[in-house]
C-alpha cells in the first residue's frame, strides 16, 4: 500500500517538526497536522515563519519550504482523519495528576480520545501510528477501541516512537540513528509496517530502519530514555563525590568516556536533567514494573529520579550556603531558564526548581534567557503552586539583556548551557555586581581560570 495522505494529531514539539520533515522529504505525500489548540495552529500558520510556536534551529526554513505545498496545519481534526490513509498520534502523555497511579503512571486520556475520534470518523481502512511515548501494551487498548466501532473499517496499529532531542530536532530527524517500527506479525501487520518503512525510506537508509513487534517497540522507547537519564544521574552522583575528594568531574567523564564500551556522550554533569520526558517516562517505567510486582526493577529505576531531584536541591542549597547562609533579599541572576540550550521549552527545567528553592529563602531573582519570556517564567513557577502568584511576580523579574540581569546581583547562576553565555564580557558583569561576586555554574561551561582572574568566586558542579 502506498501512503498518499498523512494526518498527524498533535502539533507539538514532536508532531510539528516530525511532520515538517516528512513533508519536506516526501513531496508526493500530503501531510496535515491537526490540533485542538487553535492558538498553536494559528502560530504554525503565521505568515511570518519566524513566529511558528516551536523554536528549533533550521525548522522555520523547512516549514517555509513545505507549508502550503504538501504541509498543512489545521484545527479540523475530523476532516483530516477522514481523508488520511495513515494517522500519527502525537499527543501529550503527561504523568497522571489524579486517581490510581497519580504522580507515576502516564495519563492516556488524550490517546484514548484520539482513538475514539478515529473510530468515530473513519469510513475507510487506516494505519494508526503511535508516535507518542506510551506504556508497553498501549496498542492493545487502542486496538480494542478501534475494533469495536461496528462500521467495518479495518485498522492496523504501528508503534513508531520518536527519538529526537529538542534543540537538535531537525538534525535528529534528517539523520536519525535509527527508525523503529513495531507492528503485528500477521500479514496485514507486515504490510502496514512496509507502508511506513517506505515513507521513511525517502531519506533514511534502509539499514537504519528497524522493525520489531509492537511491544518491543513501545518498551524500547521507555528503555532508551531510562538509559540516557541514568547516565546523567550516574555522572551527577559522581559530581558530588568529586566535590568532596578533589577529583574533577569533567576529567573523570573524559577518562571513562574514552572507554569505547562507555562512550563519551551524555556524561556532562549538570544541575540535573529537565525536559518533558525523562522524568515522566521513568516514572511510567517504575509504575509499570510495580504493576507487574517487579519491585527491585522499579526501585532500581526510581533511583535515577531520586538522584536528579537531589542534584537540583543540592545546587540551590549550595548557593544559599556559600552566600553566608542567607539569600534573603539578595539578588541572584539566572542565566538560562530553558531545560537545555537551543530550545524555548522549559518543561521540568531544573531552573524552575532552583528558583523555587531560592524564593522560599526570600531571594529576588533576575532572569535572562534568550528564548524564554517572562510570562513563561512566571507560569512555570505558578504551576508549582508553592506560593501566591503575586509573590512570584514580586520576587522574579526578567530582562531582555544579560548585563541588566546581572546588575547589582550578589551571584550569577548558570542554569542552561546556551553558547552565548561563554562569550559575554565577564569583566563588565563583574564590575556591575555586588562584591564578592559569585558564579555558580550549573552547566560547567565557563572558564574557571579566567573568571577567577577577574575576581569572581567561581563554583562549578563536580569540582
Ligand atoms: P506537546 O504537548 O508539545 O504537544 C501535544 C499536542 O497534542 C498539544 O498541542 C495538544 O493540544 C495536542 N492534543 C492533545 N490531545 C489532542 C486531541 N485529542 N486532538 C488534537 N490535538 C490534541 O507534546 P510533545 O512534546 O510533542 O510530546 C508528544 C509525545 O511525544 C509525548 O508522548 C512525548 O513523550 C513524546 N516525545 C516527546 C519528545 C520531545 O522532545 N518533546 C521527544 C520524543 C517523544
Ligand atoms: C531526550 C532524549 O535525548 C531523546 O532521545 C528523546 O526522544 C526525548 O528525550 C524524549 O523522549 O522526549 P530531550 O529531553 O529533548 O531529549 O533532550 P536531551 O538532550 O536528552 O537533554 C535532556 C536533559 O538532560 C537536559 O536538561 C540536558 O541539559 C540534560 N543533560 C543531557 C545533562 O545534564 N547532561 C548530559 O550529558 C546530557
Amino acid at each position: 500500500m502506498k501512503v498518499t495522505k498523512i494526518c498527524c494529531i498533535g502539533a507539538g514539539y514532536v508532531g510539528g517538526p516530525t511532520m515538517a520533515i516528512i513533508a519536506q522529504k516526501c513531496p508526493q505525500i500530503q501531510v496535515t497536522v491537526v490540533d485542538l489548540n487553535a492558538e498553536r495552529i494559528a502560530a504554525w500558520n503565521d505568515e511570518d515563519v519566524n513566529n511558528i510556536p516551536i523554536y528549533e534551529p533550521g525548522l522555520s526554513e523547512i516549514v517555509k519550504e513545505a507549508r502550503g505545498r504538501n504541509l498543512f496545519f489545521s484545527t479540523e481534526v475530523d476532516a483530516a482523519i477522514d481523508a488520511a490513509d495513515m494517522i500519527f498520534i502525537s499527543v501529550n502523555t503527561p504523568t497522571k495528576t489524579y486517581g490510581k497511579g497519580k504522580g507515576m503512571a502516564a495519563d492516556l486520556k488524550y490517546i484514548e480520545l484520539c482513538a475514539r475520534q478515529i473510530a468515530r470518523v473513519s469510513k475507510s481502512n487506516k494505519i494508526v501510528v503511535e508516535k507518542s511515548t506510551l506504556p508497553v501494551r498501549t496498542a492493545e487498548a487502542i486496538k480494542s477501541i478501534l475494533d469495536n466501532t461496528g462500521n467495518g473499517v479495518k485498522f492496523q496499529i504501528l508503534s513508531n516512537p520518536e527519538f529526537l532531542a529538542e534543540g537538535t530536532a531537525v538534525q535528529d530527524l534528517l539523520q536519525p540513528d535509527r527508525i523503529l517500527i513495531g507492528g503485528d506479525t500477521t500479514e496485514e501487520g507486515q504490510k502496514a509496517i512496509q507502508a511506513l518503512v517506505e515513507v521513511y525510506a525517502n531519506w533514511v537508509p534502509e539499514n537504519k530502519i528497524l522493525t520489531t513487534n509492537v511491544w518491543s517497540s513501545e518498551l524500547s522507547k521507555l528503555t532508551a530514555n531510562a538509559f540516557l537519564a541514568q547516565r546523567i544521574s550516574s555522572i551527577n552522583a559522581m559530581s558530588e563525590l568529586c566535590e568532596k575528594t578533589g577529583a574533577d568531574v569533567n576529567e573523570v567523564a573524559r577518562a571513562i568516556g574514552m572507554d569505547s564500551r562507555i562512550g563519551p556522550k551524555f556524561l556532562k554533569a549538570s544541575v540535573g536533567f529537565g525536559g518533558s520526558c525523562f522524568q515522566k517516562d521513568i516514572l511510567n517505567l517504575v509504575y509499570i514494573a510495580k504493576s507487574y510486582g517487579l519491585h527491585e526493577v522499579a526501585d532500581y529505576w526510581e533511583q535515577v529520579i531520586i538522584m536528579n531531584d537531589h542534584q537540583k536541591r543540592r545546587f540551590s542549597g549550595n548557593i544559599v550556603k556559600t552566600l553566608y547562609n542567607t539569600v534573603s533579599d539578595k539578588k541572584i541572576a539566572f542565566l538560562g531558564w530553558a531545560f537545555k540550550k537551543d530550545t524555548n521549552d522549559t518543561r521540568e527545567s531544573a531552573a524552575i526548581y532552583v528558583a523555587d528553592d531560592l524564593i522560599n529563602e526570600n531571594a529576588t531573582l533576575a532572569i535572562y534567557d534568550p528564548k524564554v519570556s517572562h510570562k513563561k517564567v512566571l507560569a512555570d513557577l505558578d504551576y508549582l503552586e508553592t506560593r501566591a502568584t503575586s509573590v512570584n511576580a514580586e520576587r522574579v523579574q526578567s530582562f531582555g539583556n544579560p548585563y541588566q540581569a546581572c546588575e547589582g546581583a550578589h551571584a550569577v547562576a548558570v542554569l542552561t548551557e546556551w553558547d552565548e553565555f561563554v562569550t559575554y564580557d565577564w569583566q563588565k558583569i563583574y564590575e556591575a555586581m555586588q562584591k564578592p561576586a559569585f558564579v555558580f555554574d550549573g552547566r560547567n561551561i565557563l572558564d574557571k581560570t579566567s573568571l577567577e582572574k577577574i575576581g569572581f568566586v567561581y563554583q562549578a558542579i563536580g569540582s
